[in-house]
């Protein structure tokens, strides 16, 4: 197949990352024999630097346009001053709002060779497999009013929190379907005992239920999610909630995983006119990490893992996509690993683990 693919590799690790996906998505094309065609663009604060803006108008057409979309990472410290509305994690926030991509599906699992890496018992981590599914064109990210004024006091700000009902029945329904292809076993995650956009959540996804009644599902507290998500992660199949939430308790489940350098996401809009797959966005949920930029150390594995989804869910290459799920697993299986992974010992460079990957990549 021919596909279009916009690479957004940002800021810090970002173009690190991004190099190694591309080389596991050349290894792909040149197995299975498709064309895929790459065009870069400037996103955050080095879209900011070179334009101005964090991203420009002319570049979310761009990306309307292509058959999918890949982020490295945005942000970092130099950027800090800058004002609100052109701080660089906005340029993600446009493109997300822009492009209509409200669904964000986090899938959290755990390799068995990388129990020793994360800080939980191996006992709770067996059989973890929780797929996140968050909501994140609404909620406080984007309600309005959102500013800071002063008073006679003092300063004083305000963000709001606002969901219509569509908004959230679309999620819900997307995320019983997701079930359906699972465990079938939804819980959804509010705030429903002070927090009225979460009653509304809770009657919505009462209602939404009801149209798949071969999935089970329960609500949770997001405070007590938080722990549970932590002292019994195995009970957990799909995970529906609200932007923040779901923004705070990813971050949260990472640490099931290992490292949060190892998580993938995909953000998905609506199917556009002509097509039969949905636009999406795929990303590692890492941060831009300027700490460790530009040293080969960032873990290649969340933004391969995130191009594998967009090989099954925005290209339709689902053979693919597990091979490249496949050979992640091997390599890590087979010990080379990242600093993030490789407490001692020698750590793998960011490049090594992507050469690892791309080579380990075999058609079944
Ligand atoms: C994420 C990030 C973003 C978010 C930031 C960079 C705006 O934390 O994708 O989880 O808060 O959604
Ligand atoms: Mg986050």
């Amino acid at each position: 197949m021919h596909a279009k693919i916009v690479r957004l590799a940002g800021d810090g690790v970002g173009p690190e990352v991004m190099a190694e996906a591309t080389r596991v998505l050349d290894a792909v094309a040149a197995l299975w024999g498709h064309e895929f065609e790459f065009e870069d663009l400037l996103i955050g604060g080095t879209a900011l630097d070179a334009w101005g803006v964090p991203m420009r108008d002319e570049d979310v057409e761009v990306c309307a346009r292509a058959d999918a979309l890949m982020l490295g990472a945005v942000g970092g410290p130099k950027w800090d001053g800058v004002e609100q509305m052109l701080r660089p994690e906005r340029g993600l926030l446009k493109l997300r709002k822009s492009l209509r991509l409200y669904a964000n599906l986090r899938p959290v699992t755990v390799l068995p060779a990388l129990y020793d890496a994360s800080p939980l018992k191996p006992k709770l981590l067996e059989g973890v497999d929780v797929m996140v599914v968050r909501e994140l064109t609404g909620g406080l990210y984007f309600g309005r009013p959102s500013r800071q004024w002063k008073e006679y006091r003092g300063r004083a700000a305000v963000d709001t929190l606002i969901y219509r009902e569509h908004e959230i029945r679309r999620i819900v329904r997307l995320a019983f379907e997701i079930a359906r292809g699972r465990r079938k076993f939804v819980t959804s995650v509010d705030k429903a005992n002070v927090l009225q956009s979460s009653r509304l959540w809770r009657s919505v996804v009462d209602s939404v239920a009801a149209e798949f009644p071969d999935v089970n599902y329960q609500h949770a507290l997001v405070d007590s999610m938080a722990m549970h998500l932590v002292t019994k992660p195995a009970a957990f199949d799909v995970v529906v909630t609200e932007n923040m939430f779901g923004d705070i308790l990813t971050d949260e489940a990472s640490v099931l995983a290992g490292s949060i350098g190892l998580l993938p996401s995909a953000s998905l809009g609506p199917v556009r006119r002509g097509r039969s797959l949905p636009l999406g966005l795929y990303e590692p949920i890492h941060g831009s990490a300027p700490d460790i930029a530009g040293q080969g150390k960032a873990n290649p594995a969340g933004t391969i893992l995130s191009a594998a989804m967009m090989l099954r869910l925005s290209l339709g290459l689902d053979e693919e996509a597990a091979a490249v799920e496949k050979a992640v697993h091997d390599t890590i299986a087979q010990g080379c690993r990242t600093a993030d992974l490789a407490p001692a010992g020698a750590p793998a460079t960011t490049q090594e683990m992507g050469e690892a990957i791309a080579a380990g990549i075999a058609r079944s």
